[in-house]
């Protein structure tokens, strides 16, 4: 009980210090692969789980489709942001970009599950189940060139 309050001390410290951060003047280049790193250290878990699913192209597939209902609104149907007609704060990230990309599989399903707070990234847990987790965590290593889908149906329409 009393480690737990510890942790969620410092958990709330370091979210306002990121939001204090994020109020005063755009963090330089350090800075932010500094908090990039400790965003990858301290607030996503899950590191060591391996995905379940091998990396098929029925799961490939399966991902795909998944994401195509759940993330395409904010990530592009190439998880790049193309046809996305707004930016969020933070802005949703290319999926294809190395600091994406370095987490560990059990990082992104994590990710995906919980979602990133205070951003726009929602969790998913309770909506998706695991193995479509897992598939998009697949989908996402296995992701198409920018601009090869078009754009989410929803906005053109
Ligand atoms: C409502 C818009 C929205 C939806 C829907 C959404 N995302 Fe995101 N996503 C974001 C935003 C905004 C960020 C940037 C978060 C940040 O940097 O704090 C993000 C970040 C991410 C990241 C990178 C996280 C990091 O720490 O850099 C991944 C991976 C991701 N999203 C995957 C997904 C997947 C997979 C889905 C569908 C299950 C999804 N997102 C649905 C808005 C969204």
């Amino acid at each position: 009980m009393r480690a737990r309050g510890w942790v969620e001390g410092v958990m709330a410290a370091l979210a306002l210090l990121m939001l204090a951060g994020c109020k005063a003047t755009p963090p330089g280049r350090l800075e932010t692969a500094a908090m990039t790193s400790a965003k990858h250290r301290i607030f996503v878990g899950n590191r060591k789980e391996k995905n379940p699913l091998a990396a098929t192209l029925e799961t490939i597939d399966e991902g795909k489709e998944a994401f195509g209902h759940y993330c395409v609104a904010c990530h592009g149907k190439d998880g790049q942001n193309t046809g996305v007609p707004f930016t969020m704060s933070p802005p949703a990230p290319l999926l294809t970009s190395r600091a994406v990309q370095d987490y560990t599989d059990g990082q992104l399903k994590w990710v995906i599950d919980y979602g990133i707070w205070p951003s726009g990234m929602p969790g998913s847990k309770g909506t998706l189940s695991d193995e479509e987790v897992w598939s998009i965590v697949v989908f996402l290593r296995h992701l198409p060139p920018a601009g090869s889908q078009g754009e989410p149906e929803m906005y053109t329409q």
